[in-house]
């Protein structure tokens, strides 16, 4: 069976902590430094579940990956066939991106993944890398063999806001010199570009009437950088949430990164009357890195637009938790990709938010949260289906709650936040 944790209200929080390492630029160093000439250091490498398993894997195709004293060192190299399948576990990220940057190699390599990752669309990257000049056999879900190299160009219009679909083609195009390049209809976020750039290639941003076009120049080579990974605002999320509706809270989380295109979710939170007071720290990778402090207070629904979704694409479940304690509906708009994400993530909410005594409903793409004012009752065990933010979403929930929280497969939480709970009681919560 496993593992149940419970969150049981109690005490206001209050304390300082750093935020672990964003998974998003963990999984791009790593490949990154993979793809690079040259030995990449990497620090505050987020060690989670997730990562580990985009680190075996380009150690798989190739390269030198080697966990030091002070960091990660990754030796790139130019990748083949690995002897076996590469297990991305429940990665998304990790399954998308690898197949974009092994496909700019001749080799043949079959991708794996979890329950949950074998169920969620890979189309979405194989149809643009199949445009490109790679080969798939099997799917449209996992297990799939790539049979890489061949590579062209593509002139992709994104018929979906997603960085990992960008992502995957950008990584692809590094494999040919033909004209390669995304147009967003959204802005999602960009760290590829920054680390791309970081690396030494040419990354060209045009305004066009469809949406922000990406498009690699003619320097593509990759040469090794030094890393510096900042710290996950989707992670930081948790404990400031739980600040905001743990009564009597104040709750700092230092090393945060701010780019714009990752804060919707504060943004958000502000709208509602939360009080997040931010201090920029030294930069990390060049990125804005800031501490934030979130004290609590009474919150008010608010309408979220559908144009910040992908800003805050992983927030919504933690949002969901905090809207149960405002006053008034929180209406989540545009969010239909929160239905192919680890889970169902809007099913899961709604389900688990009744069974606290929370009213909520939902439609394709959005859900609405009727907010108690600040009395939610909880008292319910939470089914997650092994999704990792689900279950900390609800033991958020759990700390402000009139009764405590359990939530089913919470050693899921490791793929993202292996030290949430620990994190969370050193700031006074009785989670275990
Ligand atoms: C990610 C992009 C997002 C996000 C995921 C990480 C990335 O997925 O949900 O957790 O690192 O590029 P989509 O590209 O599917 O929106």
């Amino acid at each position: 069976m496993s593992a149940r944790l419970t969150a049981r209200p109690g005490s206001a929080l209050a304390g300082t902590v750093i935020a672990p390492g964003d998974k998003s630029i963990s999984h791009r160093a790593l490949i990154l430094g993979g793809l690079a000439r040259g030995t990449t250091e990497i620090a505050a490498l987020l060690e989670s579940a997730d990562v580990l398993a985009t680190a075996a894997a380009v150690r798989a195709f190739g390269a030198k990956v080697e966990r030091g004293r002070s960091g990660w060192r990754v030796t790139g190299a130019a990748w083949r066939s690995p002897a076996r399948p590469i297990d991305c576990g429940n990665s998304g990220t990790a399954v998308r991106l690898l197949m974009g940057a092994a496909a700019a190699f001749p080799l043949a390599a079959t991708f794996t993944g979890d329950a949950s990752l074998s169920q969620r669309p890979m189309a979405r990257v194989t149809e643009p890398l199949t445009r490109m000049g790679a080969r798939f056999k099997g799917g449209p879900r996992l297990p799939l063999e790539l049979l890489g190299g061949g590579i062209g160009g593509i002139v992709f219009i994104a018929p979906i806001a997603s960085a990992q679909v960008k992502s995957a083609i950008l990584l692809a195009g590094l494999g040919t010199g033909a004209p390669v390049s995304v147009t967003e209809p959204v802005r999602t976020r960009d760290h590829s570009e920054r680390m791309l750039r970081a690396f030494g290639a040419e990354v060209s941003e045009t305004p066009t009437p469809d949406g922000l076009k990406i498009g690699l120049g003619p320097t593509r080579a990759l040469t090794a950088t030094s890393v510096r990974v900042p710290g996950d605002p989707s992670s930081a999320a948790f404990p400031l949430c739980a600040g905001l509706v743990v009564p009597g809270s104040r709750v700092r989380v230092e090393g945060v990164l701010t780019n714009p295109l990752r804060t919707g979710l504060f943004e958000t939170l502000r709208e509602m009357g939360a009080y997040l007071a931010e201090e920029p720290d030294e930069a990390g990778s060049g990125e804005p890195v800031a501490s934030i402090t979130a004290v609590a207070g009474s919150l008010s629904g608010v309408e979220v637009p559908a144009g910040r979704a992908a800003s805050m694409i992983d927030e919504y479940p933690v949002l969901a938790a905090v809207a149960a304690f405002a006053t008034g509906t929180t209406v989540m708009r545009g969010v239909g990709e929160l239905r192919v994400k680890e889970s169902d993530r809007i099913a899961l909410m709604i389900d688990g938010l009744r069974a606290c005594g929370v009213e909520c409903e939902d439609g394709p793409d959005w859900f609405a949260v009727h907010g108690r004012g600040g009395d939610v009752a909880g008292g319910a065990e939470i089914e997650t289906h092994g999704d990792h933010r689900i279950a900390m979403a609800f033991l958020v929930l759990g700390l402000g709650a009139r009764a405590a929280v359990r939530v089913r497969d919470a050693d899921m939480i490791a793929t993202s936040f292996p030290t949430f709970a620990s994190l969370m009681r050193s700031l006074g919560a009785d989670i275990s």
